[in-house]
């Protein structure tokens, strides 16, 4: 096994999901900018990137995001809370910023996307999948979700994925109504205490065996 591979094991083996978090230790700025940069690398469906990602760092957001979060501690005691969010409709609009950022990312003409941009209404916007493109754009974000969790743990740094929380009163808090966006899931990031006894429990996880099949 290369020292690449025993590392990816030993981080993805060494993270879990952290109960305590020390609020006195912070992620610096250049580690936090690695792991803005993995969240805004994750690949999407179409490659639309329907989401945003809201970091919450202010003491009181954080406290009142705790309340409607099963209150959770890790809400307010972390560095920073990722929360996740998934847009609320697919329109045309949404397609068109994708063939401008493609024009502008590769130099090809408005035109030369069209067979592309019509794919994506007839799918996403005309289509059957448009009945269903909030689960749709959720499925995204829960990808931005997991390319986070493995960049940090990578990077030594701890987190709790989150489901536990009330998501429209986060939407208001937030102050997300009529935004387009809405809350789907959270990532608390910081550093775990050392008694946080969550740290030391053998991994629950099926064998690889039982979980993948070839053929
Ligand atoms: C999408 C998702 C939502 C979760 N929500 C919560 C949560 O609200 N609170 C919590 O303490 N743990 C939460 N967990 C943590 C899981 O219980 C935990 O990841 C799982 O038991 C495996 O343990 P490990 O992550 O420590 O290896 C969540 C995990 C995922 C992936």
């Amino acid at each position: 096994m290369t020292t690449a591979s025993s590392d990816l094991l030993a981080a993805l083996r060494g993270r879990y999901a952290t109960k305590a978090f020390d609020p006195t230790r912070k992620i610096d700025a250049a580690t936090w900018e690695v792991l803005a940069q993995s969240l805004a690398l994750t690949p999407s469906s179409y490659g639309l990137q329907p989401w945003k990602f809201l970091v919450v760092t202010s003491p009181d957001l954080k406290k009142q995001l705790r309340a409607v979060s099963w209150n959770q501690a890790q809400v307010e005691d972390c560095s920073h809370h990722v929360v996740f969010l998934a847009r609320t409709t697919i329109t045309e609009a949404d397609l068109d910023r994708l063939v401008a950022a493609t024009v502008a990312a590769r130099g090809v003409t408005t035109e030369s996307l069209a067979m592309y941009k019509g794919f994506m209404v007839k799918d996403l916007i005309a289509g059957p999948r448009a009945q269903h493109i909030q689960a749709w754009a959720t499925n995204q974000v829960y990808i931005a979700l997991g390319q986070l969790m493995a960049s940090a743990a990578l990077l030594g740094v701890d987190g709790c994925p989150m489901e536990g929380l009330d998501p429209a009163a986060y939407d208001r808090i937030l102050g997300l109504e009529g935004s387009g966006y809405a809350t789907k899931v959270a990532l608390p990031l910081g550093y775990r205490l050392a008694t946080d006894k969550y740290a030391t429990l053998p991994k629950v996880r099926y064998a690889a065996s039982e979980l993948i099949e070839y053929r």
